[in-house]
């Protein structure tokens, strides 16, 4: 059995006062619940406070990006030294660093293999842009960039793996459920594929693009998806309490 899995990408939003506010808000319901992974990952510098605040609770941390090098002159990185000190899980590969940042299937490689050799779980997200979805290359392109995010890499139970279709994310245009659960299910098949059934049945997959409490139920009632990666809806307490507290409720 797949322990869902929500998490909450605050993405570059909240000064640390606010990020302090907004964890105490959650923290007593979220805490509360207790069979499903909360992860939430606030801005790097805001990890060392929001840390201490979730101490002694079921609430787990992560941060939104790393660097691969583990120290040295690389101004203004994070190394996964640095962060296996503070969080559990890295978001690695979400499509706004694709996007802004360049970041290649290489880069997101070398920064799966430097989260993994700290110790840290990764969430590998993956996706395809609209213009693909509408060419019918959703398959693809999930496949190609499983390919290069992985390769090399034998050692997936620290893993876990968000679709987010590019076109759902912050447009307040999500996917439908039984979408998302088709292309789940083909990411699934394809790891069996590579790593054998038992890990694949093992992988934790998330849906993730414009998940809110509305929407929620949807996503989390398809067999394949084992939770969220929630943005705009993470900033909002009772909002993504309710998206925890509803997959609580259907995957007991
Ligand atoms: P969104 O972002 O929920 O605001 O669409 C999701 C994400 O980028 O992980």
């Amino acid at each position: 059995m797949r322990v869902p899995l929500i998490a909450g990408n605050w993405k570059m939003n909240t000064t640390v006062s606010e990020a302090i506010e907004l964890v105490n808000e959650m923290r007593p319901g979220l805490d509360e619940i207790t069979n499903v992974d909360k992860v939430i990952c606030p801005p790097f510098i805001s990890l060392a406070p929001v840390r201490e605040l979730i101490e002694g609770s079921s609430i787990k941390l992560g941060a939104q990006n790393i660097y691969f090098e583990e120290r040295g002159a690389y101004t203004g990185e994070i190394s996964p030294l640095m962060l296996a000190d503070l969080c559990e899980f890295v978001i690695i590969g979400h499509s706004e660093r694709r996007q802004y940042f360049s970041e290649t299937g290489d880069i997101v490689n070398k920064k799966i293999q430097a989260a993994l050799r700290a110790g840290l779980k990764p969430i590998l997200c993956i996706g395809e842009r609209l213009e693909e979805n509408e060419a019918g290359r959703t398959e693809e392109v999930v496949t190609e960039q499983l390919r290069s995010s992985l390769a090399g890499i034998d050692y997936l139970s620290s893993l876990t793996i968000a679709y987010e279709p590019v076109w759902a994310i912050g447009t307040g245009k999500a996917a439908t459920g039984e979408q998302s659960n088709e292309t789940i299910s083909l990411i699934r098949h394809n790891i069996s594929q590579q790593y054998g059934k038992r890990i694949a049945d093992d992988l934790r997959i998330l849906y993730g693009g414009s998940v809110t409490a509305e929407n929620a139920a949807e996503f989390i009632n398809q067999p394949e998806i084992d939770g969220a990666l929630v943005g705009g809806a993470s900033l909002k307490a009772a909002e993504f309490l309710s998206i925890v507290k509803q997959t609580s409720e259907i995957k007991q």
